[in-house]
């Protein structure tokens, strides 16, 4: 009994971590965090910083499985025109977004906070600009809102940790 007790010390506090990383972290879904970080088996274990990292490789998982899926989309034949720029436009943001979330993710090694500040709202941004591309033409619809969505929520929980650590 005791050491069930004691084995189970360690999740309990880290759970707490998540809970309160989450709920810190302003304009962000709190059960997308929760689900996000608690997707990681890391998670339970680790430290704010570890947390922050985790934070950017799910996003940087989202963002490079998002920018396969623009691939499809764009072959697919299923878009006009107008929707295949955009998408165009989309792939390039994406590739961009990846970019700087992987240099995001050697700065939280190095404890460049200021740099992961700047490169995660980089990625946040090509997201935003990815969404409202389908908003210049009246009626038509983002087929990607959901997954850009993602990205910017997960780079919202990356920078309320930034913030934290800094
Ligand atoms: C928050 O995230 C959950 C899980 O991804 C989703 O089901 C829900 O619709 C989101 N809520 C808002 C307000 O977007
Ligand atoms: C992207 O993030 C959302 C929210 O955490 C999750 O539901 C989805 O499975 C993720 N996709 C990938 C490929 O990581
Ligand atoms: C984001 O990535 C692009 C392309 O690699 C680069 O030109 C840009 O400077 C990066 N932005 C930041 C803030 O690092």
């Amino acid at each position: 009994m005791l050491s069930l007790l004691f084995l189970e010390t360690p999740s309990c506090e880290a759970e707490s971590l998540i809970q309160e990383t989450c709920k810190k972290a302003s304009r962000v879904n709190y059960t997308l965090c929760i689900t996000a970080l608690e997707s990681d088996p890391r998670s339970p274990t680790t430290d704010l910083a570890g947390l922050g990292s985790i934070s950017i490789q799910l996003a940087l998982a989202n963002a490079t499985q998002t920018w396969s899926h623009i691939q499809e989309m764009l072959k697919s034949g299923r878009f006009d025109s107008y929707d295949k720029a955009r998408l165009e436009d989309c792939l390039e943001l994406y590739s961009e977004a990846i970019s700087n979330l992987t240099e995001s993710l050697k700065a939280m090694k190095g404890k460049s906070y200021l740099d992961v500040n700047v490169r995660v709202s980089a990625a946040m941004t090509d997201s935003v600009t990815c969404e409202d591309g389908f908003k210049e033409k009246a009626g038509r619809v983002s087929p990607l809102t959901e997954e850009n969505y993602y990205l910017s929520q997960l780079g919202s929980i990356a920078l309320a940790i930034v913030v934290r650590l800094r």
